[in-house]
């Protein structure tokens, strides 16, 4: 198929089509020649050409009135048109400019000037389209940004509200649920001691025991969900006792290194990094069956680092993280958008039957406005995830 553009000639006298031919031929283009004004729209709707030349002293239809109907058509609008007229007819040139026409050449030609004319309006033409695309282009792009930190903040404000529930929660449970039981617990014990013969001990001793279980349990629960020692003691503190519970609950050796001087940060960042050895701690008990994990906290002077490493069965990262599997395991992604939120970064390492080192570290100071490059860079590496 022929793959040129198309130059639509349209004339209803067959001298004028033959000497516009003429004067075009050979041609780069394609040359289309139509008889009237409506075959000329016909053709120009079918054909899409590059530009249209016209004489606009035509019968029936003229070439003002195709000019107007071709820059009403939303296909044809940007389509260039030059009218061909005579040399002294001043009004055909006037209006056809008011018709939309983009200009006019009149006859008789110059070849050479008529060639350079109709080469330099197509390429105007389609450097104005390829610019048009560009604009649009910048405007998606646009788009995404606004959509991206609209997303941000979103996300930011949900983990700000779930925070906000954890601790109503978890004061809820302490102050309320948490006294009934340790008063249930003294009546029990009481009662215990008044009528010990009345009626079998051993049922008593047991409720004892179940009240115990269930206060040791509720505790958990506030802990995890609100960690009131990391509003008063700070986050080294806090991860003492994360981790003291962790290694109880999972049998693991858990050796935690943190610095208990090194300064405060601000709520977001502490309770971020104190979710993160949680989650990471959850996923090791439930996931990793290791014998060993090792945490460390450590400050530079702009950044601090945490390092969480188990000596587990591992796991494939890349596949941990892939879209099919996120909706079901958010603990990995709920990290890297924690993180991401107050400017910090993770990496994930892990080998099969070898272990699996988290690290991560976050600016100490300052909001951070994220750049473009930072943001573009992959937040976890997704290397030796494989054997
Ligand atoms: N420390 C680890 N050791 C072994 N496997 C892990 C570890 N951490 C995560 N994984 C694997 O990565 C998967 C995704 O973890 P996560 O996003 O926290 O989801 P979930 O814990 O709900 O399954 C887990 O299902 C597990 O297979
Ligand atoms: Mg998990």
């Amino acid at each position: 198929m022929d793959q040129r553009g198309v130059i639509l000639i349209v004339d209803d006298q067959p001298a004028g089509r033959k000497s516009m031919a003429s004067a075009l031929f050979p041609s780069e283009y394609r040359l289309v020649f139509a008889i009237n004004g409506q075959d000329g729209l016909r053709k120009a709707v079918t054909l899409d050409p590059v530009l249209i030349l016209m004489n606009p002293r035509m019968e029936t239809l003229d070439g003002f009135n195709v000019c107007r109907l071709v820059r009403g058509n939303s296909a044809l609008r940007e389509v260039p048109i030059l009218l061909v007229t005579s040399d002294d007819d001043h009004d055909a040139q006037r209006q056809g400019i008011e018709a939309g026409a983009d200009g006019y050449i009149v006859k008789p030609f110059d070849r050479s000037e008529v060639r350079a004319r109709i080469r330099t309006i197509i390429r105007l033409n389609r450097f104005r389209k390829v610019q048009d695309d560009v604009d649009l282009l910048h405007r998606a792009e646009e788009e995404v940004t606004r959509h991206r930190q609209q997303l941000e903040t979103l996300s930011r404000r949900l983990l700000q509200a779930q925070e906000e529930e954890r601790r109503a929660i978890a004061r809820e449970l302490h102050d309320e649920v948490g006294q009934i039981l340790t008063v249930l617990k003294i009546n029990l014990v009481l009662t215990q001691r008044e009528i010990r013969d009345a009626i079998d001990p051993r049922l008593l001793s047991e409720s004892i025991d179940l009240v115990d279980r269930l206060i040791g349990q509720v505790r958990d629960l506030w802990r995890n969900l609100r960690p009131s020692l990391l509003d008063e003691l700070g986050l080294p503190a806090a991860l003492h006792a994360l981790a003291e519970s962790a290694a109880k609950r999972a049998g693991v050796d858990l050796e935690l290194h943190a610095d208990p001087d090194a300064e405060r940060l601000d709520p977001d960042r502490e309770i971020t990094c104190y979710r993160v050895v949680q989650e990471s701690l959850t996923n090791i008990i439930r996931h990793a069956r290791a014998r060993c994990v090792r945490i460390a906290l450590t400050q530079s002077e702009a950044y601090l680092h945490l390092s969480i490493i188990d000596d587990g069965i591992g796991f494939d990262v890349e596949e941990a993280l892939s879209s099919t599997s996120a909706s079901s395991h958010m603990g990995l992604l709920g990290m890297r958008e924690r993180l991401s939120l107050v400017g910090g970064s993770l990496n994930i390492q892990s080998r099969l039957g070898q272990g699996t080192q988290i690290r991560m570290s976050l600016p100490l100071r300052g909001t951070v406005v994220l750049g473009k490059e930072e943001r573009n860079r992959e937040f976890i590496q997704l290397n030796e995830s494989h054997e």
